[in-house]
């Protein structure tokens, strides 16, 4: 079982106080992911200007380490080109954070996993596919 001291003190501030919570209007780019094990669903809205992402937003409806993987992946891409976006690693995203307990590392995959889908979405969209 995880105890709520397994979780950084990052992982808590960004469960309790998360960044970027929301929809964008008109997005360049919407992921939409779930884990059909746990139920958990996330989708990731990306506004791209000049091939960077400029502003990112989610919505997650999911257990804390999902809000927090989701909040620091806004984070993260915010200023990057869709390339250097692209790199980003669920590793990353969980390093980011101070690390998550073992069991919840797939929290993270699903960050990682919406924000590679809202690029596709934007690529399929500039018609790049
Ligand atoms: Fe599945 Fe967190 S328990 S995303």
């Amino acid at each position: 079982m995880v105890d709520i001291k397994n979780y950084s003190e990052k992982v808590m501030e960004h469960f309790k106080n998360p960044r970027n919570v929301g929809e964008i209007d008109n997005p360049s780019g919407i992921g939409k992911v779930g884990n059909p094990i746990c139920g958990d669903i996330m989708e990731l809205y990306i506004k791209v200007e000049g091939n960077v992402i400029v502003d990112a937003k989610f919505k997650t409806f999911g257990c804390g380490a999902a809000i927090a993987t989701s909040s620091m992946v806004t984070e993260l891409v915010k200023g990057k080109t869709v390339e250097e976006a692209l790199q980003i690693s669920n590793k990353a995203v969980a390093e980011a954070l101070g690390g998550l307990p073992p069991i919840k590392m797939h929290c993270s995959v699903l960050a990682e996993q919406a924000l590679t889908s809202a690029i596709e979405d934007y690529k399929k969209k500039q018609g790049n596919k």
